[in-house]
């Protein structure tokens, strides 16, 4: 990782929050935000504690942390809650009842909104149809939805009766669809006809059909009516939504959860093999995505809050649906892509739904950027009070543009740094007081002890680059990997002996304490911030009849930030086509889905390997990159590999 960590780019831009947003902010001083950050990490018992009393228990819990478990954390001990009543019901009980909690536009351009009061009824009521079904506490559910607002109802009623839920990606193939219902061992799933995407309609249900061959404990399957697309139904498991919900009351007890019950499953690619279910359970994540939410976005009452990410990801769970609803924000959702019907959609609806406050991902911020800034200008973003960067790291121009074109030179950034692990926001700015950097996510949110270390664990000075680590437990940390305890262990404390949670990212402090992230030092690839494991698509990709062995490595993309570059080798009387480039492709997509289709397929004889056969991936990654390697080579196997994989340059 040396090479890496030295490239860091010399940023030396900062911008210091206006006088105006701060005078206004929640926290408007360093001495407040370093008095909280100090108490949060002396005294963690009575800082969470406190924030916690905040949100309504059914139960009060008797102890803020046991870590004597380490590294199982359990928050809030014998406390008991239900998140739905933590996102819902005490708002409908007080004054926000008449609140928006969701506007909704779809793709076409139809619009819904939701109040709270709305929002409980539509929770019950599915709720109700859950049970209907025989669906019950403890039971795991999958969801495969559209950004609609039935999918914030799903994963709430789930909530509500004490069914953990287990989004999947609406852009996922069958396949993965089918690996995740199993390993989580889901009994329902909850879907949607079809989905509005890109002018096109995008099925959803027949993937669904597809899974379930192989899916024997799926007994009920919803399906909301959104496309009115063609599809088969399977009438003793397949029900329509709008009928179990016409005839379900419209009342429905919450189960009282313990802290610790789980909430959801959420799968993320690791380094290797399968995809990961990461597991969170309930008082803790909420009040970790309750507090950021609230500090991070210096969120108001009267703002109305969009945050891009799809539910499919952890930021939608964290930061569409549980961050901002346990706050009683008003939600923005939105269905389509951002240049559907035409570029400037994302700025018209910023306009039309006087937004405050806009949180999205570098890789979009990239797309507008090529799209042109007539598309931009056209619209009033005189709204905006707030923007927010999340899931890969930001590069300075995009940063900067982001700030003059969107922001009008008004706006503070928080580029925040986290992951599906952490649950919530951990590294990042508080719009109010810190001075931002295009590039760094700066310093470390409330309860986070996040350090840089070397090799043995040894914290690191200033602006060296290291590994990014957490050395105490928080609130919102992953509580495992589903049903793979040894893998949790082996993964994330593992490499520093138990002592430190290692997040997998490479990165360095600046002298004013500034985190700058670097980016994965594993095998996980992020494409548009989306995280796949080299593993998992060289696996997908070896499943194809006329490839016998495939290495997959990321190059650096101007857009998506990596891209996946396969090197491949075919059997023999295989050669190289572009109707084999097409089936390759194909396969990719229905193994994992079209966000994994690879950028670039270089087919060769041979593949660079170490004399005990293992790929040298640093070698690839270079040639990927169309850099000269200047790393070690001595212990390269054949020499006249390289020189051959080079000539397949063109
Ligand atoms: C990985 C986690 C967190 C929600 C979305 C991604 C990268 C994420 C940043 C940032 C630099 C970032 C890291 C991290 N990452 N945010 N602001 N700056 N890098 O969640 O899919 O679990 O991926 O995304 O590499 O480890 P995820």
């Amino acid at each position: 990782m040396g090479d890496q960590i030295e490239n860091v780019l010399h940023e030396t831009r900062s911008f210091p929050p206006s006088a105006e947003f701060r005078a206004d902010a929640r926290i408007k001083t360093d001495a407040v935000y370093e008095r909280m950050l100090r108490e949060s990490l002396d005294n963690p018992e009575s800082f969470w504690g406190r924030v916690a009393r905040e949100i309504p228990w059914m139960k009060p819990f008797e102890r803020v942390l046991d870590w004597s478990k380490a590294p199982f954390a359990q928050w809030f001990v014998g406390g008991k809650l239900n998140a739905s009543v933590v996102c819902v019901d005490q708002h409908v009980n007080s004054v926000r009842s008449g609140k928006r909690a969701i506007i909704f536009e779809g793709e076409p351009g139809d619009r819904r909104t939701l109040t709270y009061t709305e929002l409980q009824l539509e929770v019950c009521r599915f709720a109700n149809a859950l049970k209907a079904r025989g669906i019950k506490r403890g039971d795991r559910v999958a969801i495969y939805m559209p950004m609609i607002p039935e999918v914030v109802v799903a994963m709430l009623a789930c909530a509500r009766i004490g069914a953990a839920h287990s989004v999947v990606f609406g852009g996922f193939s069958a396949v993965a669809l089918r690996d995740r219902i199993k390993d989580g061992g889901c009994t329902a799933v909850v879907t949607a006809d079809g989905s509005f995407r890109r002018g096109a309609v995008l099925a959803l249900k027949p993937q669904v059909d597809e899974a379930l061959t192989e899916c024997p404990d799926v007994h009920a399957v919803f399906v909301v009516q959104r496309a009115k697309n063609q599809i088969s139904w399977l009438a003793r498991r397949d029900v329509w939504w709008h009928e179990a919900c016409a005839v379900a009351p419209s009342e429905c007890a919450p189960e009282a959860m313990d802290s610790e019950d789980l909430l959801f499953l959420l799968y993320t690619s690791g380094s290797t093999g399968k995809p990961k279910g990461i597991v969170h359970t309930t008082g803790g994540y909420l009040v970790g995505t309750y507090l950021s939410t609230q500090m991070v976005f210096d969120l108001r009452d009267e703002d109305v809050y969009w945050c891009t990410a799809d539910v499919g990801w952890i930021t939608g769970h964290s930061y569409v649906v549980y961050g901002p609803l346990a706050n009683g924000a008003t939600v923005m959702l939105y269905e389509g892509a951002p240049n559907t019907p035409h570029a400037g959609r994302f700025w018209e609806l910023i306009e039309r739904h006087r937004i405050n406050i806009f949180y999205t991902a570098p890789t979009a911020i990239r797309s507008f950027m090529r799209w042109g800034d007539e598309h931009v200008t056209k619209y009033d973003l005189s709204s905006l009070r707030l923007l927010g960067s999340v899931g890969e790291p930001i590069n300075p121009e995009a940063w900067i543009w982001y700030r003059k074109m969107i922001g009008k030179e008004l706006c503070p950034i928080v580029d925040t740094w986290w992951q599906t692990e952490t649950g919530s926001i951990m590294i990042t700015p508080l719009p109010g007081v810190t001075t931002t950097k295009p590039g760094s996510a700066t310093r470390p949110f409330f309860g986070v002890d996040a350090a840089i270390v070397d090799e043995q664990g040894v914290e690191l000075g200033p602006n060296e680059g290291g590994f990014l680590v957490i050395r105490k437990p928080w609130p919102s940390m992953l509580r495992g990997i589903w049903g793979d305890s040894e893998r949790y262990i082996e993964t994330y404390w593992k490499k520093f002996g138990g002592r430190f949670y290692f997040a997998g990212d490479g990165a360095r402090r600046d002298e004013h304490g500034c985190f700058w992230i670097v980016g994965r030092i594993d095998d996980v690839i992020k494409v548009s911030g989306h995280r796949f494991s080299s593993m998992e698509v060289e696996s997908a990709l070896v499943s194809h009849e006329s490839i016998v062995e495939a290495a997959v490595v990321a190059r650096p993309d101007e857009l998506t930030g990596q891209a996946i570059c396969a090197f491949v080798t075919l059997g023999p009387g295989k050669s190289p086509s572009p109707e084999l480039r097409a089936s390759i492709d194909a396969h990719v997509v229905k193994e994992i889905g079209k966000v994994a289709r690879p950028a670039e397929v270089r087919f060769s004889e041979a593949l660079p390997k170490t004399r005990s056969g293992k790929i040298m991936r640093r070698l690839l990654r270079d040639i990927a990159a169309g850099v000269e390697t200047v790393g070690d080579t001595s212990t390269l196997d054949d020499y006249s590999v390289l020189a051959k994989l080079r000539q397949h340059e063109e």
